[in-house]
């Protein structure tokens, strides 16, 4: 929301400096694949060598360069010409040249804390285990105050953990410990694309301490420590925790301004992989579409943490509608947002004592009933009425408004709330009351007693506006509710499949909790609390959701020490639910709407499930290159990828046999036969039975149906045979595949887009 206005403002600072500036050059990133230097220097110097040779100096190329990815895999960052692009895309050792893009962070908005635990479904798992994982946090870094950070009971940093403390502003070596293990910060891609920090007007460290108030968030959600008693204008009190509460954090700061250049996240990967992390966890990305796999530095970035054994959970975005899911590729867990079983509703009482529900978080009572007035009603003089509903600066008459509670409305889905709001105080309103279809997903805070109704309560409000001469109501406190049903429910803004990338991977993978989600803040950042300072805040989006799923990566990983970034992947997936809380099939907000797995993939999380999952899609590096070839990549774009010469095979697999733990069909023509192999974790021999939920318009048969495990690690592969008796119009229908031995439950969503029959 914010954000994108932000956005606007930063193409137009960036295209006036750049004027200014006379120059035609760009931020690039040059990648040159693997290496085989000795170190870190030595690929420097080769860098610089390399750059000279386009740019005609050695001190020019170190001018230019901004970052070098020395680590994990070999490349640079640097401002080009198009001319220099093109003569060092010719040259032997580049495998490509690519231009760094913009990501921004997958948050919608934020609020204020309540003393709620949102991770009370994992309590049952003892933690203690998880002391051995590093997660590491691409994001705008952290507050190390924060209580969440405490590392009473922690014991020594793990051995494996190779990153460091780097000091900057108002950070030094004793704000990490043996919570925050380790703390970095990128910002050169960022300077270079949009300019100075001190531009923008805004508090910031140059370190990786936190101003934005999200990479806290996101990071104390994943391992914040237990801390007791955490209450804000004592709306609620209750206990603050993160998923792994006992893991280890390095946070990767690469985000300033909710805004992170591609070349600084690379940057931050390259380094994260070689810290030894064993997750990486990216609340951010593009603006759908996103690039394919083969110019796209976080699809690159992450396929070499794959390699190397490294989860990256991501989160697919908060573009509301179909085929706007990024960070698609197979080797990244993706990750929707849904609700909890909460609500924290702020009602407004009517002078005829009916409730209109509404939301946002609201610390103040409202001991009298005000007048109500409609902003269209309150138009300020020559201002059509239609204009003065939105509330927008200069439109409302101060005389018609002053002392009342303001109905307004929205005008595009963008609109600036607390702006409204600001803009009600500085006419003499008391209150705000705005028809908005996001109510129930984003609790604002506004400067002023407000609250957020749907278009159905806005209805029975204009119902009693309109019978009654002075209508009056009250705004009442925030109050949380609980349990709500159904839930979980899909936020509104939360990225939908189809994949556009690869459409016979279903994404996203799984749905965790994203909306109205409480984690540690940073007391600086006041952008979105109305100006207040606080330590804990409520904020929504798949930014929130991303950060449970890393957690519960964790949690696995903490059991399976062995298991690799697909295995992790697999028990997550098959073990989630896309059952609500009323044993209905998961819906969508606002209208309850019908779901799919574009919404949540496999489903929402089941931690306790996640953990022992019976049986493991899996698959490795070689696996993906088949499936790239599958979907007709070039020797030329899997070298762009992997940084390799590779070679795809003679007779090449068909893309729907990655042995993905789903199962997507986007191209389907009568029979096909999919594949796929399980290997078996358990105790003794087990006896797992297929059961299918058929999509619309198909016969499906599994060969065999039944599966028989002597041992722990045994693999059993089967067929699905799919006869297709009915196209499905150009739409994807939906089933499932599910093994069960009885106890446990492996579940797999099958998407088929029906061609012919
Ligand atoms: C940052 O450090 C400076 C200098 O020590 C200090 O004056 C300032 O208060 C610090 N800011 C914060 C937010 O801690
Ligand atoms: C920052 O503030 C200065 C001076 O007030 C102003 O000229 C400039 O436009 C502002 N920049 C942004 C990005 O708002
Ligand atoms: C919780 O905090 C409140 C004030 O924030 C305090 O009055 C109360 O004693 C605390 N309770 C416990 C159990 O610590
Ligand atoms: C009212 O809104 C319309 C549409 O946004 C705009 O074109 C028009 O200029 C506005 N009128 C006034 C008087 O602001
Ligand atoms: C509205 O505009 C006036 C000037 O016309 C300005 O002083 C005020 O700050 C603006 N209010 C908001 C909320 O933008
Ligand atoms: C929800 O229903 C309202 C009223 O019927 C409609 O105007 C709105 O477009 C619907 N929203 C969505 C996302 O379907
Ligand atoms: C490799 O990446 C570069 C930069 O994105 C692109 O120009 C080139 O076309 C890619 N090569 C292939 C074969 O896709
Ligand atoms: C599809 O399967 C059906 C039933 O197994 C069979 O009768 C038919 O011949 C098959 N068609 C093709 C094209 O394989
Ligand atoms: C589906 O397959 C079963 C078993 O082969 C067969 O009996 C049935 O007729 C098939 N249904 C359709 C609609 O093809
Ligand atoms: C499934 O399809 C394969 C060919 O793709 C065929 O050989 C096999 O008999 C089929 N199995 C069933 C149960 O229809």
């Amino acid at each position: 929301m914010e954000v994108l206005k932000l956005f606007a403002l930063i193409l137009l600072f960036t295209s006036a400096s750049a004027n200014v500036g006379a120059s035609n050059r760009k931020h690039y990133i040059v990648y040159l694949g693997d290496h085989s230097f000795q170190d870190s220097e030595s690929v420097i110097a080769a860098n610089h060598e390399m750059l000279a040779s386009v740019i005609g100096s050695y001190d020019g190329a170190k001018d230019a360069a901004l970052h070098h990815y020395t680590k994990t895999f070999r490349g640079f960052s640097a401002m080009l010409t198009t001319d220099q692009v093109k003569q060092l895309a010719e040259s032997d050792s580049v495998v490509s040249v690519f231009e760094s893009k913009t990501n921004h962070i997958h948050t919608t908005h934020s609020w204020e804390f309540l003393g709620i635990n949102n991770l009370e479904q994992y309590h049952q798992q003892s933690m203690d285990s998880t002391s051995d994982i590093i997660i590491g946090v691409i994001d705008s870094g952290v507050w190390p105050e924060s209580k969440s950070f405490n590392d009473y009971g922690l014991g020594p940093v793990p051995t494996k953990f190779k990153g460091e403390c780097s000091t900057g502003e108002n950070f030094t070596l004793s704000n990490c410990n043996r919570k925050i293990v380790g703390a970095r910060f990128y910002y050169k891609g960022y300077i270079a694309e949009y300019g100075p920090l001190e531009s923008f007007n805004h508090t910031f460290f140059l370190s990786a301490r936190d101003s934005d108030g999200h990479g806290t968030h996101t990071a104390s959600t994943i391992a914040g420590s237990v801390v007791p008693n955490v209450s804000l204008y004592g709306i609620g009190k209750g206990t603050a925790r993160g998923g792994a509460p006992r893991a280890r954090l390095a946070i990767y700061k690469a985000c300033w301004f909710n805004f992170c250049s591609d070349a600084d996240i690379l940057s931050a990967m390259d380094d994260a992989i070689s810290d030894g992390v064993d997750i990486i966890s990216m609340s951010l990305g593009p603006d759908p579409p996103q690039s394919i796999y083969f110019s796209d530095a976080i699809s690159i970035g992450s396929f070499h943490a794959f390699q190397k054994g490294v989860v990256v959970s991501a989160s697919a975005g908060n573009s509301f509608l179909p085929k706007t899911a990024t960070n698609v590729a197979p080797w990244i867990l993706t990750v929707a947002a849904s609700t909890m079983d909460r609500e924290i509703q702020t009602n407004i009482y009517l002078g005829n004592s009916q409730v209109i529900k509404g939301f946002s978080i609201n610390p103040t009572e409202m001991v009298s009933f005000y007048g109500l007035v409609a902003g269209s009603a309150a138009a300020a003089p020559g201002i059509p009425s239609k204009n003065a509903s939105f509330c927008k600066n200069n439109t409302l008459d101060p005389a018609l408004i002053k002392g009342k509670i303001v109905l307004c409305t929205l005008e595009e889905m963008l609109d600036n709330r607390r702006e409204k709001a600001t803009v009600i105080q500085q006419g003499g309103g008391v209150g705000l009351i705005l028809v908005d279809p996001l109510a129930t997903d984003i609790a604002f805070q506004f400067q002023l007693p407000g609250t957020l109704i749907s278009l159905s309560e806005a209805e029975k409000l204009q119902v009693y506006m309109s019978s009654q001469k002075n209508p009056v109501a009250r705004i009442s406190r925030t109050m949380t509710t609980l349990p709500i049903k159904p839930a979980p429910e899909m936020a509104m803004f939360s990225s939908m499949g189809p994949n556009v990338i690869s459409p016979d991977i279903i994404k996203p993978d799984i749905t965790a909790p994203g909306v109205n989600v409480l984690a540690a803040w940073s007391p600086l950042a006041t952008d979105n609390t109305a100006g207040r300072s606080i330590d804990y805040n409520i904020i929504s989006g798949t930014s929130m959701s991303c950060p449970h799923v890393s957690a519960l990566a964790a949690i696995v990983k903490s059991s399976h020490p062995s298991w690799g970034p697909e295995a992790i992947k697999s028990a997550i997936m098959t073990t989630a639910t896309n059952q609500d809380n009323t044993k209905s099939l998961i819906r969508r907000h606002p209208n309850g709407t019908q779901t799919s797995p574009f919404d949540y993939g496999s489903g929402h999380v089941n931690p306790a499930a996640a953990i022992d999952p019976g049986l493991i899609y899996d698959f490795d590096a070689s696996d993906i290159i088949d499936f790239l070839c599958s979907t007709g990549a070039s020797p030329a774009q899997l070298k762009n990828l992997t940084g390799e010469i590779m070679y795809c095979k003679k007779t090449p697999i068909s893309s729907y046999d990655l042995n993905y733990p789903s199962i997507g069909v986007s191209n389907l023509r009568g029979n096909i036969t999919v594949h796929r192999t399980v290997t078996y974790y358990g105790e003794g021999p087990a006896v797992y039975k297929a059961q299918v939920d058929y999509p619309a318009g198909v016969n499906v048969t599994v060969t065999p149906n039944v599966l028989r495990f002597g041992k722990l690690g045994d693999k059993m592969s089967f067929r699905i045979n799919i006869t297709a008796y009915k196209t499905s119009n150009g739409d994807f229908v939906f089933g499932a595949l599910t093994w069960t031995d009885g106890v446990h439950v492996v579940r797999s969503p099958i998407g088929l887009n029906i061609i012919s029959i």
